[in-house]
């Protein structure tokens, strides 16, 4: 099918030209159904995304747990204080969490202590409130523990003191309040007077945090997933869902339950690439999946959660689970179900509600394995096909295509699928921005009677998969929005898409390219992402027909969607060229008076330019108003734009005084 199409920004009644593009829209003419909420978000925790990211804890190795127990802290100062740090496991405050430190002071004029580094400093802003928080017992003497904040320039920028503590494990808490605003601040955790403290599970955490839940999500990280209105978001991953080996699997039922009591564990992104160590990347899993679940609820996306099929990442060690020894991974799917919808009064429905959420989370689909292959793959899907499908046949399953979207283990895996009556298949596409422009008719030709499509991980390089030369550009994000107009014009067969990864760490990153960047302090949204939310924030319940004649050597892709809910027929244009192109737009069908559009443009001077912390608006949206009349109008689109016209035919109600 031929997408191409035009618009001026200006309005003129349809007078075309040769060297317009044509775009016949049929308003009168059925289209098929989609998926109203295709376009999703993809969460990782790679990049610092979780860690370091959405999960607002400030301190690093809050419990002592990582493998080095200090890694993260240093000891303050030796030369002016003699003290001692001994990490000890006897009679911890939780078993579950075994290690902590013994802070000794022998001085009763100095205080002694540690330092945390947080994730590549500590984002601290002024005027706002920071919750501390640490179990505390006393081993000897009488002394105090005093907290303190330091920035960058190693002034002190909040002081607290606690005392009264016994030799019992306690929970105590203070709150800071650090003068000036600082990207790459520290907590000092400090013995005040001569004695011993033990200390474990240090915490510290923005009273501001995402509907200021304590111990919460970063409210401007969400903000930014809110602001995109996903129909669904994909969790936890990704090839963390896997592991290097099963030891490393995700393995959700870890990841619930008091925070305290999730066993801290590396993160596979830790020693994934030579070339972007990152040896202090750890999971506590604080966001854990109840915070998912919930997270989703906030967003109102749907939750997906993808959990390991009893096969560890095939780019690594490709364990796998004996077929025989399967059950416990089938179990666990089960129990998830239960877990998020299950009432009350089952085992796992109660963790939910002791949990604070009684109510279920309205699970509905489940994906198994993430990026599997071959018959490994294949055959211990086969086994959790049977029994999810027997069980619970109101869950749909998503199974993989594999890493690539058009190689072997692609090819191996779809018919496979098929006959084993898969519901919806993952396929996976990193790839040049030139990909992206040739798979706008990718799935013209798919077999509408199924598997679904679910396009779970994509995004254009700029350079190639994995390089770190990667951009975050206008061109790639073009590109993807032409791509995005092939996956919604056949959205009776692509039934959900997201773009990956969602976040990186400005300077904790692994993998680029990234929809959002993040630093300590802020975050913004990548051409990419406004890509994303301009398809997310414009989704529709139906195809509308039209036909697309380019003009020369336009670069132009279309899709149109009827959006039930307002009434609207919903136009989104692609303009891939380096020059701007005219488009001669004529809407058959009843146009009554008064009709007008909103037409959103995404472009920008140069296909290079990106957005930066410094210019975070560099490449962002803009927004126009039409008004239509029949048979219709002619429009300039930009070279390298995305065009969005939201067209409302007829009069809009005017709100009455
Ligand atoms: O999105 C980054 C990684 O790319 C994902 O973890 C994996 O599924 C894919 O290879």
């Amino acid at each position: 099918m031929k997408t191409t199409m035009i618009l001026t920004m200006s309005l003129s009644i349809l007078a075309v030209r040769a060297d317009d593009a044509k775009l016949t829209m049929e308003l009168d003419k059925p289209g098929v159904a989609i998926n109203r909420n295709m376009w999703g978000i993809f969460f990782e925790d790679i990049n610092f995304g979780a860690d370091g990211g959405l999960y607002a804890e400030l301190v690093k190795n809050r419990g002592f747990e990582f493998p080095d127990p200090l890694m993260g802290w240093f000891k303050l100062s030796p030369k002016r204080m003699s003290g001692s740090v001994s990490v000890l496991t006897d009679q911890p405050f939780n078993a579950k969490n075994p290690h902590y430190v013994r802070l000794r002071n022998p001085d009763d004029k100095m205080p002694f202590g540690l330092a945390n580094e947080g994730f590549r400093g500590m984002g601290l802003k002024s005027g706002e409130a920071y919750n501390f928080s640490a179990q505390v017992r006393k081993a000897s003497g009488n002394p105090k523990l005093r907290l303190e904040l330091y920035n960058a320039l190693g002034e002190r920028l909040d002081s607290v003191l606690l005392e009264n503590f016994t030799a019992d494990w306690q929970k105590r808490t203070a709150v800071l309040h650090p003068k000036v605003t600082d990207a790459k601040a520290r907590l000092h955790v400090l013995v005040d007077g001569p004695g011993e403290l033990d200390v474990d599970m240090v915490s510290l955490f923005p009273e501001k945090t995402w509907k200021d839940r304590p111990g919460g999500l970063r409210a401007d990280m969400v903000q930014m997933l809110a602001d995109m209105r996903p129909g669904f978001m994909r969790f936890p991953g990704g090839c963390i869902v896997e592991g290097n080996d099963l030891s490393g699997r995700y393995q959700w039922k870890k990841t619930i339950g008091p925070v305290e009591e999730r066993e801290t564990m590396l993160n596979r992104w830790n020693t994934e690439f030579l070339h972007r160590p990152a040896p202090d990347y750890f999971q506590s899993f604080g966001l854990g999946f109840f915070e998912y679940f919930q997270l989703c609820e906030d967003i109102g996306a749907a939750p997906l959660p993808i959990l390991s099929c009893g096969l560890a990442c095939q780019f690594n060690t490709g364990e796998a689970c004996p077929l025989d020894r399967i059950d416990p991974y089938i179990q666990d799917a089960i129990d998830l179900i239960e877990f998020a919808n299950g009432g009350t009064d089952t085992v796992w429905g109660a963790k939910r509600a002791a949990m604070g959420h009684p109510a279920p989370f309205g699970l509905t689909m489940i994906g198994i394995g993430n990026e599997n292959w071959d018959k490994p793959y294949i055959e211990r899907y086969a086994k959790f096909h049977a029994v999810l499908k027997a069980r619970h046949p109101e869950i749909k399953l998503i199974s993989s295509a594999g890493p690539g979207p058009d190689d072997g283990r692609f090819r191996y895996a779809w018919p496979k699928l098929r006959e084993l009556g898969a519901d919806i298949i993952d396929e996976h596409c990193y790839s040049r921005p030139d990909w992206f422009f040739k798979a706008v008719t990718r799935y013209d030709g798919y077999d509408r009677k199924g598997p679904g499509v679910f396009f779970g991980e994509y995004a254009a390089q700029s350079d190639r998969t994995v390089s770190i030369r990667n951009q975050n550009n206008l061109e790639c994000a073009i590109a993807e929005a032409a791509c995005m107009t092939g996956l919604e014009r056949n959205g009776d067969v692509v039934r959900m898409a997201s773009y990956a990864p969602l976040f990186a760490h400005e300077e904790a990153w692994q993998w680029k390219p990234d929809l959002i960047w993040v630093n300590n302090l802020s975050s913004y949204g990548t051409p990419n992402y406004h890509v994303q939310k301009l398809f997310a924030n414009n989704p529709g319940d139906e195809t509308v027909p039209f036909q697309l004649a380019a003009a020369g050597t336009n670069q132009l892709f279309a899709s149109a969607t009827r959006d039930r809910r307002s009434g609207e027929v919903i136009l989104k244009v692609v303009n891939g060229g380096d020059a701007p192109t005219s488009v001669a737009i004529a809407l058959k069908g009843n146009v009554p008076p008064g009709s007008s559009a909103r037409v959103i443009t995404l472009t920008a001077p140069s296909r290079t330019d990106e957005n930066s912390f410094d210019k975070p608006a560099n490449v962002a949206p803009k927004e126009d108003r039409l008004t239509i009349t029949a048979p219709g109008f002619t429009q300039t689109l930009p070279a390298w734009s995305l065009n969005v016209l939201r067209i409302h035919l007829g009069a809009e109600a005017t709100a009455k005084p």
